[in-house]
């Protein structure tokens, strides 16, 4: 049976302003998924995400970790922030040390670990994020892309068993984002959950195990990547485009040129490997030859 490490209930949640941001949302993180939330901006997965770690509260509904409703009191949100790690969407909101090594730090210091453990675990995180280099620079002169990985670091040494991380790619560069995918592989296969946003849908669709689609405070619709992105209506529905990937996969089969039984591909790597094989584009050879 499936263990859900995360839950959220029939949440609903306004800001001060009176701005309704959550309507009533219920999700089931399953325990040591990838997750991704996609939806418009505005839809609500940065407030939702907040109320993951603690940092908001639903006015009405609950939050659960580990089945257990949380708990807003000062042991608790200690507990639960421990471990749930969030990289916040916007760097400047998260960074306030003097040092990327101070930064860094901070987090696992009041674990009460010891110099050596904090250490080999700062080290560790910067390492894993590539900013080995930057580690006595000022956190607020460093570029965007700089600040996100250092953000990231942060999390990481805190070695949570939920990483949170909302839009974790924007504004890296191609090379780094790719590498930044790879790091949250990594942290899945040791059996962490990882969840993210994005709107990148070519990164959600063949990075998740599972995708929540948002709009207007509510979820939209939910399930493993395939089925969200062959859902025309759903799709239609929240203004989400298809995948590469997927308009790719269509066309082909559009064309005839591909047989029925070929899987979606969720790579472009399956992708080509399909395009190799004889059942696949047995026609498109035949055309050729
Ligand atoms: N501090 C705030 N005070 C008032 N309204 C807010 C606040 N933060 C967010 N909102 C509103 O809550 C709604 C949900 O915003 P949220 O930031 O959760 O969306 P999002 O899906 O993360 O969007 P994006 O893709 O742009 O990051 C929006 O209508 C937004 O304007
Ligand atoms: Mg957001």
């Amino acid at each position: 049976m499936a263990e859900y490490i995360l839950e959220a209930g029939d949440v609903e949640f306004s800001y001060p302003d009176g701005t309704k941001a959550l309507k009533g949302v219920n999700i089931l993180i399953e325990k040591g998924k990838k997750v991704a939330f996609l939806g418009a901006n505005g839809a609500g997965k940065t407030t939702l995400f907040l109320h993951f770690n603690g940092i908001l509260r639903p006015n009405r509904g609950k939050i659960r970790f580990q089945g257990r409703d949380v708990g807003y009191g000062h042991a608790a949100l200690l507990e639960l922030r421990k471990n749930v790690g969030i990289v916040f969407q916007d760097p400047d909101n998260q960074l306030f040390s003097a040092s990327v090594l101070q930064e860094i730090s901070f987090g696992p210091l009041n674990l009460g670990l010891s110099r050596e453990d904090v250490l080999q675990r700062v080290r560790a995180a910067m390492a894993a994020t590539e900013i080995t280099e930057l580690e006595r620079r000022p956190t607020h002169l460093l570029s965007y892309g700089q600040k996100k990985r250092v953000c990231i670091a942060d999390v990481l040494a805190m070695h949570p068993m939920v990483m949170i991380c909302d839009e974790p790619t924007a504004c890296l560069d191609p090379k780094l984002a790719r590498h930044m995918m790879e790091l949250f592989d990594q942290i899945s296969r040791e059996g962490k959950t990882v969840i993210l946003s994005t709107h990148d849908v070519d990164l959600a669709y063949s990075w998740a195990d599972y995708i929540y689609l948002m709009k207007d405070g509510a979820v939209a619709g939910e399930g493993k990547p395939e089925s969200i992105f062959r859902n025309e209506t759903l799709l239609e529905r929240t203004g989400m485009e298809r995948p590469w990937l997927v308009d790719m996969y269509l066309e082909l089969s559009k064309k005839g040129w591909l047989s029925n039984s070929v899987p979606l591909p969720r790579t472009k790597e399956e992708l080509f490997g399909i395009i190799e094989t004889d059942a696949g584009m047995s026609h498109v050879k035949c055309c050729v030859l």
